[in-house]
Order: structure tokens, then sequence, then C-alpha cells
């Protein structure tokens, strides 16, 4: 059998990051004056973490969760396991999580109703892709990148089984 390969582009490298410097500027704005807490969801969501924090003009800091909610197959196992928590307390705080892509919703509803009841002065969500047509749940997420359709996507960051991070674009997986 063959590998999966790189298939149709998605989202080119210069939207990315036209897209992520409207992103940081929006959001730079809203937190004028608050300190903000970066929560970035390893390992997809490093890639566009750091290219969106770059961009920042808020005064920020940056943690780090892991959770478990795929393994290599492209199906949701609807399981949520937290591999890694986060190192700060985040109460009080302003809180932005940063995600890849949320594809069900499954994920992120159970990490926002984990960090919620460590009572965040606020909490918001800042996805660069989403696929609405997969959603289960109803999210509410404040910065959205790019709608994409319903494949399963790989590049700047997205995997499957752990390849295709570096790709420099966002492109369907070519099974
Ligand atoms: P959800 O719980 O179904 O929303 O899935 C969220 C997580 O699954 C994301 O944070 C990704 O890590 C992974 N995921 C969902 N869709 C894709 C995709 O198209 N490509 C790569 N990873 C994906
Ligand atoms: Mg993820």
């Amino acid at each position: 059998m063959d590998e999966p390969g790189v298939g149709e582009i998605l989202v080119q490298r210069d939207e990315l990051a036209h897209r992520v410097r409207e992103l940081a500027g929006e959001i730079s704005r809203d937190y004028e004056n608050r300190e903000l807490l970066l929560v970035g969801v390893l390992k997809g969501a490093v890639f566009f973490l750091s290219d969106l924090m770059r961009h920042l003009e808020a005064e920020c800091e940056l943690d780090f969760m892991a959770v478990s909610s795929y393994g290599s197959s492209t199906d949701h196992s609807g399981v949520v396991r937290i591999l890694k928590d986060l190192d700060v307390s985040i109460e009080g705080r302003d809180v932005l999580i940063v995600e890849d892509i949320v594809d069900s919703g499954l994920t992120l509803s159970y990490l926002m109703r984990t960090l919620q009841a460590r009572n965040p002065a606020s909490l918001e969500v800042c996805a660069l892709l989403t696929k609405p047509e997969r959603r289960k749940v109803d999210l509410p997420i404040r910065y959205v990148g790019f709608e994409i359709p319903n494949r399963f996507a790989i590049g700047y960051g997205l995997d499957h089984a752990e390849r295709f991070r570096n790709l420099p674009f966002v492109a369907v997986l070519d099974d």
C-alpha cells in the first residue's frame, strides 16, 4: 500500500502569514492594557502560536497543555486525556487557548470546561482552522483563521501520524 501524501493545498503560505498578522492585530487591540496568558495546545498549535505571538503587541506569557484526542487514525476516539497540564495557575488571568484546528469540537469543549473550572478572569479561543461541517458541540470560538471543508488537513503544525507538520502551507492529506 502507498503511504499517504500531500494533496491539494487548502491555505497557501502567504495567506497563512497574512491572516496570522490580522489575528495578532485583533488580539492586540482586544487585550490592550491587559496581560494575556497564551495556552498552546501541543503539538499542532506550536507553529501557529509562535508566529502569532511574534506579532502580538499586548503583554503576554506562554504555557502549554498536551491532550490526546486522536491516535494515528483520522477519526475521533471520543477520549480526551490530559498528557501535560499547565505549569502556572490561571486563576484571575486572561487566558487565550491557541489551537491548530477545531474539528468535532470535543477536545476544545473538554479543555474549556477544565480551564473554566480554575476561575480565569477570561477564557477565549483562537483557532487557526475550523471545520464547521464536523462540529458536534457548539463552541464560542472568538478568533478563527480559516474555515476549511471536511477534509483531513496537514501542514503548518498539523500532522498525520506525526508526519507533515513541517510543511509551510496547509494541504489535504492525499490517501
Ligand atoms: P476535535 O476534538 O474533533 O475538535 O479534534 C481536535 C484535534 O484533532 C485537533 O486539535 C487536531 O490535533 C486533531 N485534528 C482534527 N482534525 C484534524 C485534521 O484535519 N488534521 C490534523 N489534525 C486534526
Ligand atoms: Mg490539537
